[in-house]
């Protein structure tokens, strides 16, 4: 493993955009790790994204800047192979209710399955913040309602009125 002893966790997701769940749940397992590495997804078989892989990165980069051991990167592929060039042994997800449970647990089992040593860790969102989905965000703002308090201040920023 590249990173010696450090305790090195993968955040992985689409994130479009990035909410204030996805948010909420970063600064949770921030302190649980030396490091966070956040990985979006290079997803070709998701239509019209709201922005493109390279904005998300950019914009989740910024929302990151004062949180030291945070970093940002894209993958494509399996997630345990970069996992492994990142020398990371856990992934970090959100459970938000009982619905996320089943493809949740099929992903953790998956994974474990193609690398037995990964683990994946769950961390539930706060209350205010588990009704929150990036395809709900993403509907709401393309059919003109306000995302104010739905996602973090520089994504909004990028979402002008419609
Ligand atoms: O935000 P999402 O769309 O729920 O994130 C899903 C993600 C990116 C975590 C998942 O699709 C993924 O890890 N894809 C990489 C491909 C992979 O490793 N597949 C096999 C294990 S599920």
């Amino acid at each position: 493993m590249a990173s010696g002893s450090l305790r090195i966790a993968v955040y992985p997701g689409s994130f479009d955009p990035l909410h204030n769940g996805h948010f909420d749940i970063i600064e949770r397992c921030r302190p649980l790790f030396d490091e966070l590495v956040v990985a979006v997804l290079r997803n070709t078989s998701k239509k019209d994204p709201l922005f493109s892989v390279d904005e998300r990165v950019a914009l989740i980069d910024e929302v990151l800047r004062d949180h030291a051991g945070c970093r940002v990167e894209s993958f494509e592929g399996l997630l345990v192979h970069f996992m492994e060039r990142v020398g990371a042994r856990t992934i970090v997800r959100g459970l938000r209710a009982v619905s996320d449970f089943e493809s949740e647990f099929q992903m953790a089992l998956m994974n474990r399955r193609l690398d037995p040593r990964v683990e994946t860790v769950f961390l539930t969102p706060k209350e205010e913040y588990s009704y929150l989905s990036s395809r709900l965000v993403k509907e709401v703002y393309l059919l003109g309602g306000d995302c104010t308090g739905l996602v973090p201040a520089e994504v909004l920023a990028k979402m002008p009125g419609r």
